[in-house]
């Protein structure tokens, strides 16, 4: 019967994008293994740079993403974890000093030195997202990851503190709130993504993670494993799609398939005899132009958004500890020929990031656009490891309908 079966934890991740909205369901195994069990999206118009601009579009937009990855997972959810991003993110280092009890570290000192730390006077209008530890001292000894069960008599601890906007904040949990849903917890963007894309030797080796998103470029500086740096550049593929779209004179949508379908970032690359058809706008007739002139409307704005994005590396300061190079993430990294023109701009190292590490429905979330909600789960479980790996009694964050797994599991019998 139904209700005998053994119910399995769930974890529901949502990303507000700016172009779209995206909503992902796991189950975790007993082992730990996360397993993607449902994708929803929804276009959505109500969020400008990650930030709400219309409660109402973006409500709707996490309803119909959230229905959409249900029906897939045949779960309902009613917890949420959260991405943030966009310009109103801030992140600076800190430091705290404890003095450490009974002479041995515990996790007590960490919490209480990591709250020291937190005690910097931040502004009433934002919000500390995360206190991420960069390396501790005991007493005289630098450099330590790991302080637990180390002797001494004083702990400090080097952080990156990262800070929202808590208007915008309040925004994004109000639409999520009217969708239905309950906040589990917020997470920075790019520290999601970066758990799903990156390797833990890219992360020790120095990085620069960049989510190339529908509306700007978040970026993320991993030195030494740990987030040392932050930062927004205010161009996505939304540019990219209305460059298109005054350069070839045709509509949006049509701008937006062109690029996708038959865009690249090297007009070099592009064979001259190639042509492609262009629709026209208001009513005119569509036109036959060499495939050559839509790579060379996207050469410019991708050398444009490559060098603002090399220049941020360069102020940064932390270029020569970029061990691992640039990892290119997001819908926006996935243009053709936007790697090897990195290569050429940055004189380090570039790959394109696709979220891995978890299992189940991989082919549905394999591209860069997903990212962001694949990290969220394993920031999630990495956040509720111990319940969620206990969860023999009364754990439950999701419910299983089997009605609708039935349903959904004939669907895609269907399907394959
Ligand atoms: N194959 C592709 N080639 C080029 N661009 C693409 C491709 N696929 C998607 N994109 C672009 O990626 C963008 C959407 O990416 P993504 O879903 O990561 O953004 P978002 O999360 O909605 O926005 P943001 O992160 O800025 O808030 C769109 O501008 C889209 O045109
Ligand atoms: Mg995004």
């Amino acid at each position: 019967m139904s209700s005998q079966k053994p119910k399995v934890p769930v974890l529901a991740g949502l990303d507000l994008g700016s172009t779209t909205v995206k909503f992902i369901i796991s189950t975790v195994s007993p082992d730990g293994k996360i397993e993607v069990s449902g994708i929803g999206r929804s276009p959505n118009t109500g969020v400008k740079q990650g930030v709400v601009v219309n409660i109402e579009a973006t409500t709707e937009a996490i309803r119909k993403a959230k229905e959409e990855a249900e029906l897939m997972a045949g779960v309902q959810v009613h917890d949420v974890w959260v991405g943030v991003a966009g310009p109103h993110i801030k992140s600076f280092d800190s430091k705290g000093m404890v003095a450490i009890k009974n002479n041995e570290v515990t996790s007590a000192d960490i919490e209480r030195v990591l709250e020291a730390a937190k005690a910097v006077a931040v502004p009433g209008d934002r919000r500390v997202l995360h206190v991420l530890p960069r390396e501790y001292r005991v007493d005289s000894q630098d450099g330590i990851t790991d302080p637990i069960g180390m002797s001494g008599v004083r702990l400090e601890a080097n952080v990156h503190i990262v800070t929202a906007a808590q208007a915008a904040l309040n925004n994004s949990v109000k639409c999520i709130e009217k969708a239905g849903l309950k906040v589990a917890g917020m997470v920075l963007d790019t520290l999601a993504a970066s758990q799903a894309v990156l390797s833990e030797d890219e992360k020790n080796l120095g990085v620069c993670l960049v989510d190339m998103g529908g509306g700007c470029c978040n970026l993320l500086y991993l030195v030494n494993g740990s987030v040392a740096y932050t930062s927004v550049i205010p161009v996505g593929g939304t540019h990219f799609t209305h460059d298109v779209a005054v350069g070839l004179r045709t509509p949006q949508v049509a701008a937006e398939e062109l690029k996708r379908k038959h865009g690249s970032a090297l007009a070099s690359m592009i064979n001259e005899s190639e042509s492609i058809d262009v629709e026209g706008v208001g009513g005119r007739k569509s036109r036959t132009i060499p495939r050559k002139d839509l790579a060379d409307v996207l050469e410019a704005r991708a050398e444009e958004t490559l060098n603002l994005i090399a220049n941020d590396i360069r102020l940064s300061g932390l270029m020569p500890m970029l061990g691992s190079g640039i990892v290119l993430t997001g819908g926006a990294s996935q243009l053709d020929g936007l790697v090897e023109m990195g290569e050429f701009v940055f004189d380090i190292p570039v790959r394109r990031g696709h979220p891995g590490k978890v299992g189940g429905l991989m082919d549905v979330v394999k591209g860069g656009e997903s990212a962001v909600v694949v990290g969220l789960l394993l920031h999630a479980f990495n956040e509720r490891k111990d319940k969620l790996l206990n969860y023999g009694n009364e754990i439950h964050i999701g419910e299983s309908l089997d009605g609708i797994a039935r349903k959904v599991k004939d669907f895609f019998g269907s399907m394959f």
